[in-house]
């Protein structure tokens, strides 16, 4: 597997490129964000970014990506555009920050198109992964996946999107019943099983301080060498 870590002439490597994976509602955004945090006052450079939308180009495909108007979206296209918005994304923030050895965190990568255009909307994974090779994107070093029963997280998306109208018009994968959601959290944990050097499985239940304290460690972990960079 192709990783940016490799990059890097030193003894013990720093895992300099993180992605954040899950279901809706499993608090992946407010899991980034005490991240940055805890690495920024560890004196590491990082950088949050997301799909879709880390790029002006990507913020110009969410809407046709996410919109709820009805408008008929062919799985397959909705592939290519998600993988669009990564290849711009990976060349435009992606690889310039690791470059000048920022670590970057992102929220979703490569694993959410695996699990939601290939396993839940039914694209068959050599599909997926052709295209994926084709295109030319790579693996992120670290991967942290938050688990949690989608039972308990769409409806904690569901709420956030009435909170907020803005979110609410980008809800069309919230739409989605329980078994679609179901799809995506099976094959996201099917993916931790094929990868364990790269996937960690966190359990995303319990208060924030309770999560984070789970994720904390594993962060430490890999970029301990990033403070000698
Ligand atoms: P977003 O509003 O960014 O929120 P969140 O990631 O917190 O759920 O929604 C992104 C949506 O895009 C999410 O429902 C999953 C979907 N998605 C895919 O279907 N495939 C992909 O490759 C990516 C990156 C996202």
């Amino acid at each position: 597997m192709l990783c940016y870590s490799g990059r890097f002439q030193r003894e013990s490597e720093p895992d300099v490129f993180i992605t954040f994976e899950g279901i809706e509602g499993a608090g992946k955004t407010l899991q980034i964000a005490l991240s940055e945090a805890h690495l920024k006052k560890r004196g590491i450079p990082c950088l949050t970014t997301r799909e879709p939308g880390g790029t002006d180009f990507g913020m110009a495909l969410r809407p046709i990506l996410l919109g709820t108007d009805g408008c008929r979206r062919e799985p397959v296209c909705e592939l290519l555009l998600y993988l669009a918005d990564r290849y711009q994304h990976l060349k435009e923030v992606i690889e310039p920050a690791l470059e000048r050895n920022v670590v970057v965190l992102s929220d979703r990568y490569q694993d959410a198109t695996r699990a939601y255009q290939g396993a839940a909307r039914g694209i068959a994974e050599t599909k997926v992964e052709n295209l994926r090779s084709l295109v030319g994107i790579t693996e992120p070093d670290k991967t942290i996946l938050l688990d949690l029963d989608p039972e308990e997280g769409l409806p904690r998306a569901l709420e956030r999107n009435e909170a907020c109208p803005a979110a609410g018009a980008e809800g069309r994968f919230e739409a989605e019943d329980l078994s679609f959601h179901r799809r995506v959290r099976e094959a996201y944990l099917k993916l931790a099983a094929r990868y364990p050097e790269r996937i960690h499985v966190v359990d995303a239940s319990g208060t924030p301080d309770a999560v984070f304290s789970r994720i904390a460690p594993l962060i430490d972990a890999w970029t301990s060498a990033a403070r000698l960079l």
